[in-house]
């Protein structure tokens, strides 16, 4: 499995805090809204059938998942490094009442403090393979998983018209790894992902393209970046994200891709 290493947390940490305030606006976007409905449609299929179960959402920043799991009445565990992304989510919580339904640590996805199988169900969504091993560790045998992977071949495809070099080198050497800012981390190719989980201990539920490849439908930025929209654009481009979204012949083109999967 993929070592989990890192180059600068600090400077990962302040970049989180200083995007804090900000980060929720963009899923105000028709963008942001496709990709929270694609994510959350997902998502739902997955969860456990008791509400009594302990959920991880690790490096969930300001809380977009955890919010709607402490409302549907889970027993949340919302961790994240950066505490003022802890901060906007502690206040969302408040504004809702459902603060005690939540416990907000300040951690590092890859040296997580939960004793082995704490959890019923693990989610990581930030393209972090480097924090898979832990985030397995933690999760309870029959326990599912959900992390969100960095798609090789989505982000030289996305990459290309920028920077056509470097969307090479993503696909020539081995392994590849992108950086953004102070984040570097490993891309892999669905069949990677799935060998590299299936060789830690988990069974691969599935495999989903999720986000990032609006732009293959060429949808005017003016439209992806607007915060009003037509309810049948809407309604329209979230099913066909979501059909496609499940289609192997096509899964390579999304930025990310998010894999479910059951701990053995
Ligand atoms: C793109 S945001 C995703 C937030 C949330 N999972 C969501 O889907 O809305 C990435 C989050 O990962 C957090 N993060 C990055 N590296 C981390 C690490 N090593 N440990 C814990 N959190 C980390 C950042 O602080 C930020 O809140």
């Amino acid at each position: 499995m993929v070592e989990n290493k890192y180059s600068d947390i600090e400077g990962i940490r302040k970049k989180w805090d200083e995007h804090a305030k900000r980060y929720d606006k963009w899923y105000e976007t028709f963008e942001g809204a496709v990709e929270h409905y694609v994510d959350w449609e997902i998502l739902k299929g997955y969860l456990p059938q008791n509400r009594d179960a302990k959920i991880l959402d690790a490096a969930g920043g300001t809380g977009r998942i955890t919010l709607p799991l402490a409302k549907m009445g889970y027993s949340v565990t919302l961790c994240d490094i950066s505490p003022e992304m802890l901060n906007v989510a502690k206040q969302k919580l408040l504004r809702e009442r459902v603060l005690d339904k939540v416990e907000i640590m300040e951690c590092d996805v890859c040296k997580l403090r939960f004793a082995d199988e704490s959890f019923d169900f693990v989610l990581c969504w930030d393209g972090m393979i480097e924090a898979a091993k832990e985030l397995i560790r933690v999760t309870k045998k029959g326990g599912r998983i959900s992390i969100f992977l960095m798609n090789k071949f989505g982000a030289a495809i996305s990459k290309f018209r920028k920077d056509p070099d470097s969307a090479l080198d993503l696909l020539r050497t081995e392994p590849s790894y992108i950086s953004h800012d102070e984040e570097k981390h490993r891309a892999v190719s669905v069949e990677e992902a799935r060998r590299l989980f299936e060789t830690e201990r988990v069974r691969v539920i599935d495999i989903y393209a999720v986000c990032g490849w609006l732009d293959v439908f060429n949808i005017p930025k003016k439209i992806l970046e607007s915060r009003e929209w037509d309810e049948k654009l809407f309604k329209q481009v979230t099913e066909m994200v979501l059909r496609l979204s499940k289609e192997p012949s096509v899964k390579g083109m999304s930025r990310h891709l998010v894999l479910y999967g059951e701990r053995i």
